[in-house]
């Protein structure tokens, strides 16, 4: 942290489903620099962590200091199993799927999932935490919003869309003010703007509401047109911009133009895709680099450009403190040893229409012939997109759902192709996938930069892991020897 401005120099990129875990956000928060915890699907991951006995008991530690105890009991009654279930019979059972008119138990369970993120990552220390959201994921975004400011959430990082209303939504709430967001429906030519709303006085069943401060936001773009654009609006200014690059984790901003493949079939990235620097210092506010600045040369090189700092997943996705099944991420850090381990920019596989970065690690759904034996069913549904029925109601419908029930809501059949479920894949890469017939479990889909090939620089001598305080270590430039 840069004790002048108390910016951090170092951001842990937020990375869902659960990636970024609050252990690994709280180790990177309490060495200085920025941890931040992902509030992507929390909902579903809490429940069935509860469903598993949440056996160390930091779920319903955290679920204690929730200021309206009787919403915390609730969700414990409902989800906690003091016998876990047997991970080789038991289905978990199921949790709703984000909808406008989702249940008040639905909200509850994303306010409180949200809190219980940042709580945990907050604990022991007196460290900056952030949360992050996808603007595309338009229904959770307030619940969650409110109960990681409940819980003192000191950044919120948004980026995957125009995060545009988030400025002033964040007044609103810290002011404990009903609030809304405009959700974008398909197919919907003629309607009003359709609202998401939250209402903190609702939701608090008319309780004393306690003080909660206005967290800064980062708004992650990928053009300085777009910063410049969100830095101007009417609805107020970011506090700061993450500026990312085509080759970090995750989800990638589309090529400018038309989209044009290689032969791998990955989006062609051009001169129109530079991302003008210089432009983004002019506005004058905080910026950090993301994508592919994992070392001390890159975090120097970003400096000089007059940077903050930058932002890093990657190398924190695959650190002992990360959140992905321990097993899957010695598997990957071998393949990458013997120089298996490949990732593809997929044009197709996210709903969201957004390129993806999947690995092509062994036994994931990240190989195509992986993935064609998974009988398409969609049960998670944080990627539903909102449509407008014939008759005036709204529908949800998914890209990755089976191909008839896709159609039979006036999905055309070519958006189906190549697109995977993203919702139980990355949900199995934190080792929660659901239980399907015959013993069958969801298989994971794991996604990375492409600085993934590099991750081995992490690792000391005879180490098959590493932490991340391994990876602020070589940022910051105090050096130790590597393995490679
Ligand atoms: C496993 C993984 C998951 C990610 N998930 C998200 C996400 O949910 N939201 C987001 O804004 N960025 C996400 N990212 C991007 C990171 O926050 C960060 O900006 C990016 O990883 C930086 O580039 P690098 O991977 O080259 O370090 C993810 C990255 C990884 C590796």
């Amino acid at each position: 942290m840069n004790a002048q401005t108390m910016w951090p120099e170092i951001i842990q990129g937020g990375m869902g489903v659960g990636i970024s875990s609050p252990k690994l956000a709280n180790v990177v928060s309490k060495h200085g620099q920025l941890g931040v915890v992902s509030g992507t699907a929390v909902a579903l991951t809490m429940a069935r962590k509860l469903m598993d006995g949440d056996l160390d008991g930091s779920i319903r530690d955290a679920l204690s200091e929730f200021p309206y105890p009787e919403i915390a009991h609730e969700i414990i009654a409902k989800y906690h199993q003091t016998t876990p279930s047997d991970a080789s019979k038991d289905k978990y059972k199921g949790v709703p799927m984000p909808s406008l008119d989702q249940s008040s138990a639905l909200t509850d369970l994303m306010v409180v999932a949200n809190f219980v993120e940042v709580v945990l990552a907050k604990k022991g220390h007196q460290g900056k935490v952030g949360i992050n959201l996808l603007e595309k994921l338009q229904i959770p975004t307030l619940p969650s919003l409110y109960g990681a400011m409940l819980a003192g959430v000191d950044f919120v990082l948004m980026g995957a869309g125009i995060p545009v209303r988030i400025p002033s939504v964040l007044t609103e709430l810290s002011n404990h003010h009903d609030t809304y967001l405009p959700v974008k429906i398909a197919d919907d030519a003629e309607h009003e703007p359709t609202l998401a709303y939250f209402s903190p006085t609702a939701f608090s069943r008319g309780k004393t509401l306690p003080k909660i401060n206005r967290p800064k936001f980062l708004a992650i773009v990928s053009s300085a047109t777009l910063a410049i654009h969100l830095n101007r609006s009417q609805l107020g200014s970011p506090d700061g911009f993450v500026i990312e690059t085509p080759i970090a984790g995750g989800h990638n901003a589309p090529p400018r133009g038309k989209m044009q493949l290689s032969e791998t079939g990955e989006p062609i990235y051009g001169d129109k895709d530079i991302i003008d620097i210089k432009a983004i210092a002019q506005i004058g506010l905080p910026f950090y680099l993301a994508g592919g600045f994992g070392t001390h040369e890159q975090f120097l090189y970003a400096k000089s450009l007059g940077a903050q700092g930058v932002q890093v997943g990657t190398a924190f996705a695959f650190c002992e403190e990360s959140g992905m099944d321990p097993e899957l991420k010695k598997q990957i850090i071998a393949e990458i040893k013997h120089g298996q381990s490949k990732v593809k920019t997929d044009p197709l596989a996210s709903p969201t229409g957004f390129p993806f970065k999947v690995v092509e690690a062994e036994h994931t759904n990240g190989l195509q012939e992986v993935y064609e034996t998974r009988k398409r069913i969609c049960d998670i549904g944080y990627l539903r997109e909102p449509y407008r029925k014939a008759d005036g109601k709204i529908g949800y419908r998914c890209p990755s759902e089976p191909e008839s029930d896709y159609m039979a809501k006036g999905g055309k059949i070519e958006e189906t192709i190549g697109r995977k479920c993203l919702c139980n894949g990355l949900v199995a890469t934190l080792g929660l996938g659901q239980k399907r017939r015959q013993g069958a479990i969801e298989r994971a889909i794991v996604t990375a930069g492409d600085d993934l090939k590099y991750i081995l620089r992490y690792l000391r001598p005879g180490e098959h892991s590493y932490k991340a305080i391994d990876v602020l270590k070589i940022l910051l430039g105090q050096r130790f020897k590597t393995a490679y």
